[in-house]
Formats: structure tokens, C-alpha cells, sequence
């Protein structure tokens, strides 16, 4: 059978995500199960109104993909071509558009998260794989706990996104006070002395929660698993998620103890030299770091 003639040859053109492709962009993504709703892409748009894109074949939406910039380090995110549009070089032109925006607002090292199966494909584009991890979650969550943490709150973020930069590599100040300010969701620290050694928060949604960044020095973790405890105590009856690297066995042990499950796994890739650290690390989300 002939393909139309505009399938054989589409003219791809990137643009710049407006409030009028939420609903286009959320329904994309969740053909991949992504669970996102428009809040989601409201929220990417607000922290980097720049960076997130829609890929048009003429005037009709065929893809997304969503970029933030954190001074020297940036996240990609979000990619995903229409099926009827796949094989045709659209996902390699947005992931190029968005690692051009990422270094102009200066950013030199770009993360990402992968489908083990599509390693090949952001290889191609220079990126290099860095390390496993898993993403879990937990069905009614419910867990007990005895311990207490002080909360984050606005007198002491900055001392919490300055630990996070350490670790990180790059400034994270907008995402987390976005986050850790915003009435619902949760954040704990632990310090020694004056100083802040780690830190989570979770962004709490009405039937669910993400837990991460959970942020601590590295081998530090008996204050990780206490962070944790503490946190997921409060998260009674929700659907949790979590990702975190597959060679941090003892968290790992603690969340299956209390009913994580393994939902899949990805693979964190990096363009540029490598910037993470000696830190324990879980992600703030897939598409974010
Ligand atoms: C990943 C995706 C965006 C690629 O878009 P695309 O427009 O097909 O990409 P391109 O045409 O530029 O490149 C296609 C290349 O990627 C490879 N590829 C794409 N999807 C693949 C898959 N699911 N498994 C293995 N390889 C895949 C193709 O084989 C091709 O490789 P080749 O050039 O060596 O032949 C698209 O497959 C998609 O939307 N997938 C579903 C969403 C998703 O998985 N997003 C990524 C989250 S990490």
C-alpha cells in the first residue's frame, strides 16, 4: 500500500511548550503509562519555560520533550515520538534541540534517564551509561516509625540546596524550593553539628507520593534509612514511588521490607564528564534527576 507522501518525508519543526499543548503532551505520555496529568507539564514549563519543547510535522503535534538547566549541569526528559512518526529521525532532533538549549544556558554536563533498551539510542547522540537504577513502588503504603527528623522549611533551605549542590553537581535551588515549599509535600534533614549530612523530601499528590532527592554523604546510611523511615511513616495509604541506584543494597532492603516492589529499571546516562559524587542518591524524579 502507498504511505501518504508527507510520511515519507515529514517537515519537522521544534517549538517552545505552551499551556495549549498540556493536554496533548499529557496524553502522549500517558500512552507509555507515565501516570502524568497537565499539572506535570505546568510545573516543567514554570522551572524552565525555555526548555521544553513540541515537535510539529506542519502544524500537527507529533512529539515532546522537556530540558532544565542547573548551572552547570542540566536533565532531559520526557521524549516521546508518536508511533506513526518513530524511525523517522524525530526523537534524535529533540534530543539535539534540547542538548543545543542546555549548553547555551551553559550547561556542560546533560543526565538522563534510560530504558535499558534505548542505551543504543542515546549513545548515539554521545551520551554514555553511568550507573543502574531501579524504580520501585509500594501499594498502601504503611509504616511505623519511632524516630523524628527536624522538617525543611524556609530559614534553613538554603543550607539543605547548598548540601544538595555539593552532591549534586549542579544548583538545584528552584526545583527544591519548589518542592520543599509547597504546602502537602514533606522534608526532613539530618545534621551533625551545624551541618547539614542529608536530606529528603517527597512530593506528596492525592493518591500517590514520590519519594526523592534523598541526599546523603556517602557509606552515611544509618541517617538514609532513618531519612526514609521517617518520611514513608507519613505516607499511610498512598502508592509510593522511589528510584534509586541498584548498588544501594541496604536501602534497597529496607523498602522491600515494608512492601516495595520492583515496577522496572533505567539507566542514568550522561553527556559531558560524569558529575556525580560519593553521595547516596535517590532521584527527585525520572525526568528532573
Ligand atoms: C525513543 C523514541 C523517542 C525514539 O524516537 P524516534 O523518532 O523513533 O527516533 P529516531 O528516528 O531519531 O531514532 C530511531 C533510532 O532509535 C532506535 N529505537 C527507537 N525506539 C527503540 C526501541 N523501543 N527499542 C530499540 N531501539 C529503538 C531505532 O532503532 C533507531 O535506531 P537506528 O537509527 O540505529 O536505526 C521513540 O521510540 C518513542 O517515543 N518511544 C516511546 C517513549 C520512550 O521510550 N521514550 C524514552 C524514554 S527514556
Amino acid at each position: 500500500m502507498l504511505r501518504p507522501i508527507y510520511n515519507l518525508s515529514p517537515m519537522f519543526q521544534v517549538k517552545q511548550m505552551s499551556p495549549k499543548d498540556f493536554s496533548f503532551a499529557t496524553e502522549l505520555a500517558n500512552t507509555m503509562n507515565w501516570n502524568m496529568s497537565t499539572q506535570d507539564f505546568e510545573f516543567m514549563t514554570q522551572l524552565e519555560p525555555d526548555g521544553c519543547f513540541v515537535l510539529l510535522d506542519d502544524s500537527k503535534r507529533v512529539g515532546i520533550a522537556t530540558s532544565i538547566s542547573y548551572g552547570k549541569v542540566g536533565w532531559f526528559g520526557n521524549l516521546i515520538v508518536k508511533e506513526e512518526y518513530r524511525n523517522m529521525g524525530a526523537g534524535s532532533l529533540l534530543v539535539k534541540h534540547a542538548v543545543d538549549y542546555l549548553r547555551g544556558k551553559g550547561v556542560e554536563t546533560i543526565g538522563l534517564y534510560a530504558y535499558p533498551k534505548l542505551i543504543k539510542f542515546y549513545s548515539n547522540q554521545g551520551f554514555k551509561a553511568d550507573d543502574d537504577f531501579t524504580v520501585l513502588n509500594a501499594q498502601t503504603l504503611n509504616v511505623s516509625n519511632k524516630e523524628t527528623l527536624p522538617p525543611i522549611g524556609k530559614h534553613n533551605i538554603y543550607a539543605v540546596t547548598k548540601f544538595d549542590r555539593e552532591c549534586f553537581g549542579g544548583d538545584r535551588k528552584k526545583l527544591l524550593e519548589s518542592i520543599i515549599l509547597e504546602e502537602g509535600n514533606l522534608s526532613y534533614y539530618a545534621s551533625k553539628g551545624n551541618e547539614v549530612v542529608g536530606y529528603v523530601a517527597a512530593t506528596v499528590y492525592e493518591t500517590m507520593a514520590w519519594v526523592g532527592p534523598l541526599i546523603c554523604q556517602g557509606g552515611n546510611v544509618d541517617d538514609a534509612v532513618t531519612l526514609l523511615k521517617v518520611v514513608l511513616a507519613k505516607l499511610t495509604g498512598l502508592k509510593v514511588y522511589v528510584a534509586l541506584p541498584k548498588t544501594e543494597i541496604a536501602l534497597a532492603d529496607m523498602l522491600s521490607a515494608v512492601g516495595f516492589k520492583e515496577d522496572f529499571s533505567v539507566v542514568r546516562m550522561y553527556l559531558g564528564p560524569s558529575v556525580a559524587k560519593n553521595c547516596i542518591y535517590l532521584a527527585e524524579s525520572l525526568e528532573r534527576g
